[in-house]
């Protein structure tokens, strides 16, 4: 196991289908990555051929957004729902980090840039985790539900676009999570829910430092290409974003996360008639 490169587990994690197994592999690589930078003779990152799309169980069956059936929060039903989607979101995360890894190994970034990602999704997985427990103590399962089929669609954009793919994922898909966070809380909270709603506590404090890994790295890239990172940023999220960003903003965390408001508000002013 110790010969094995950074890419090659990221692989190992991408194309294992099963959640609790992808999180297991995830967290056991994320630690040996950690364990080789601390000895001081890091692990090699190579390269490696991951598949376009991550291996994923047979249940949940995957929905168009527009088919999967919406319920009320206010009731036990609703809220299982709201978690359900919230443990798909994590798992995709899970490999979306490590998709990263696996995918630019080659793309002359410091060592750091592998830090940060391997971070991101050991906590991934860590909230895969959480919710999966959370979902099982209310009498559900991840699986039970179907889940929104898409929420691969930008990987597979940016497959071949490093500052594209931080554009969207960490920087517009991370950070709406950020925005949309607080008010799942408060709906945990006002059904005294207090181990679901310290899980999602976990989550949104980790997930500014996602945001902020994102933000970080793309700076870092503009500044090596000579480019302004505000105009890079909209015209990839122009490109390969579809649709506009939706206020409101979660505007204290985004600073948080290195995530300035004219990045984002520019793009949310274009906003299209609301199709569905
Ligand atoms: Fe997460
Ligand atoms: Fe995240």
């Amino acid at each position: 196991m110790s010969g094995k490169t950074l890419t090659e587990r990221a692989v190992e994690v991408l194309t294992c289908a099963d959640g609790r197994e992808k999180t297991a592999i995830s967290k056991a690589h994320a630690e040996a990555w950690v364990a080789a930078r601390d000895s001081g003779k890091p692990m090699e990152v190579g390269t490696a051929s991951p598949p376009l799309r991550p291996a994923r169980p047979e249940k949940p069956e995957l929905l168009a957004p527009r088919d999967v059936p919406r319920r009320r929060p206010g009731t036990p039903a609703g809220r299982i729902a709201l978690l359900h989607a919230v443990a798909h979101i994590e798992l995709n995360a899970v490999d979306l980090h490590w998709d990263i890894i696996a995918r630019f190994g080659d793309a002359g970034m410091p060592l750091g840039f592998y830090d940060d990602w391997v971070k991101a999704a050991a906590e991934e997985s860590k909230h895969f985790n959480l919710v999966c427990d959370r979902l099982e103590a209310m009498g559900s399962f991840y699986g039970a539900l179907p889940a929104h089929a898409g929420m691969w669609r930008a990987a597979e954009d940016t497959a071949a676009d490093l500052l594209g793919r931080l554009a969207v994922v960490p920087m517009v898909l991370e950070a709406r999570g950020l925005d949309v966070t607080p008010g799942m809380i408060e709906i945990f909270r006002k059904a005294g829910e207090t181990e679901t709603i310290a899980a999602l506590e976990v989550i949104y404090a980790e997930e500014v430092g996602h945001v902020a890994y994102g933000s970080k790295w793309f700076n870092w890239l503009c500044g090596r290409a000579g480019a302004d990172p505000k105009d890079e940023f909209h015209r990839l999220v122009r490109h390969y974003f579809h649709g506009a960003l939706k206020p409101p903003f979660n505007e204290e965390k985004r600073a948080e996360a290195g995530l300035p408001p004219d990045f984002y508000w520019p793009l949310a002013e274009e906003t299209p008639v609301k199709a569905g």
